[in-house]
């Protein structure tokens, strides 16, 4: 895993270098460390709160601390009607976290989406942005213990 301090430094001279910074360091770590967010305000001379407020501006950034693994579960109409609830109920249950936790040992952490456009293979959950299809509960821990 690269250096949160050598990822900033490698954007330190690039034009709206601190939103590429935090990209990268979304990128690597799945969110911004907060030690990252002090070295980023310290490397672009600029404060700490300045800093968080760039970081939590963007939907897509976070700042709260997320698993190795984002699971995404699509709750589009397609996938509800193709189990989605119930599918949603066995990945909180076999992980023992519910929807925005992230697991103790920083594994997994889950989330919701809208359809990702594959509602050939309903229900659709994506990891890391790989989406899956046709999960069911039954299979469900056979393709988790694949990231375990
Ligand atoms: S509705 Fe779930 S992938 Fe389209």
């Amino acid at each position: 895993m690269a250096d949160y301090k050598d990822i900033i430094a490698s954007c330190k001279d690039q034009k709206g270098g601190i939103i590429e910074a935090f990209h990268a360091l979304q990128q690597e770590f799945n969110y911004i460390p907060r030690e990252a967010l002090t070295e980023a305000a310290r490397v672009f001379g600029i404060s700490e709160a300045q800093a968080y407020g760039v970081a939590t501006f963007y939907s897509y950034l976070s700042v709260e601390k997320r698993g190795k693994y984002i699971i995404r579960m699509c709750e589009s109409a397609p996938c509800h009607v193709a189990g989605a609830d119930e599918l949603l109920k066995a990945i909180e249950k076999e992980l023992s976290i519910k929807v925005g936790e992230t697991t103790s040992d920083g594994k997994f952490t889950l989330e919701l989406t809208e359809c990702v456009g594959q509602c050939q293979a309903t229900p659709v959950i994506t990891i890391n942005s790989e989406p899956l299809f046709n999960v069911t509960a039954e299979v469900l821990p056979q393709v988790l213990s694949a990231y375990k």
